[in-house]
């Protein structure tokens, strides 16, 4: 129980690597609030799971591009749990695969504000009560997609290599207060969202990671629980990559 008597926010908490996030935590003995923007249903069922697992959950509905609506989320959490000990920017995605000719200023504004607008302003709202708690773990998910570029993703490349930078910086400003900021960037994980992403090409796809297959939601949670745990408390601006090896470049069949 790594986790008793912390509260964590996990945005995006309702489906794929955010509700693996969620129960995984919640399996650890925290107190889970379960961030949705539309799925209430879906959010329920993460939340009945971190219940099941032993831990405490709450589902919250709010947009992460919105300022005023995570400040309400985060006013919240504190309000009826206390605190908020660790942070998970999880909500994310690419929207839609796109090439850069055909990238519209709609699709463009939608993935940077979601990626990285939704980063920004989610830790800057949970930010202002960690620095009153002076402790803090803010995890934020990134891609491989914002080390090394793929195919029709310029947009998505483009904010997930906002998220890294963003990460170091923060690091930098909270760490006066205790509170650490650290990224997770992991390859091709197999969810639903990625599910026709992957169909079809799954062997092509594996060829890409030495480690021979692609990733799974339980790679990015031990990533990041460890980020979220004491152990970790003299690492932080730095990033994971629960890749399979993939950004190492050996990119050809073996
Ligand atoms: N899957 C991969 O292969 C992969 C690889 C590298 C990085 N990532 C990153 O990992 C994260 C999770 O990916 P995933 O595949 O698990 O995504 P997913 O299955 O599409 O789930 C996205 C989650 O984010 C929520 N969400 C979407 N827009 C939101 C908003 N504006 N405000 C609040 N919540 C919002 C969704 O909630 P509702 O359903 O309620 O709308 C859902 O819970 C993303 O940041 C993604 O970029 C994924």
């Amino acid at each position: 129980m790594k986790f008793q008597g912390k509260v964590a926010l996990v945005t995006g908490g309702s489906r794929g690597i955010g509700q693996a996030i969620a129960v995984a935590l919640g399996g650890e003995g925290a107190t889970v609030v379960v961030n949705y923007l539309r799925d209430a249903e879906a959010a329920q069922q993460t939340a009945d799971r971190v219940t099941a697992s032993g831990g405490q959950a709450l589902t919250w509905q709010a947009d992460v591009v919105s300022p005023s609506q995570v400040g309400r989320m985060a006013a919240a959490v504190v309000e009826q749990f206390g605190r908020i000990d660790i942070l998970v920017n999880n909500a994310g995605g690419k929207i839609r695969a796109a090439p850069f000719l055909d990238v519209d200023e709609e699709l463009w504004d939608e993935c940077i504000d979601l990626n990285m607008k939704g980063t920004f302003f989610c830790s800057q709202a949970v930010a202002r009560h960690m620095v009153r708690q002076r402790y803090g773990r803010i995890i934020n998910i990134s891609s491989i997609a914002g080390f090394q570029t793929q195919p029709d993703r310029t947009h998505y490349s483009v904010a997930k290599a906002g998220v890294a930078m963003l990460t170091k910086s923060m690091a930098v400003e909270l760490a006066p207060y205790h509170i650490t900021v650290n990224a997770v960037a992991p390859t091709y994980v197999k969810t639903k969202a990625t599910a026709d992403v992957i169909a079809g090409r799954e062997d092509q796809l594996v060829c890409m990671h030495p480690l021979g297959r692609l990733g799974l939601p339980s790679d990015v949670i031990t990533a990041v629980l460890f980020f979220a745990s004491d152990e970790a408390e003299y690492l932080t601006g730095q990033c994971l990559f629960p890749d399979g090896g993939n950004t190492l470049g050996r990119n050809w069949p073996f």
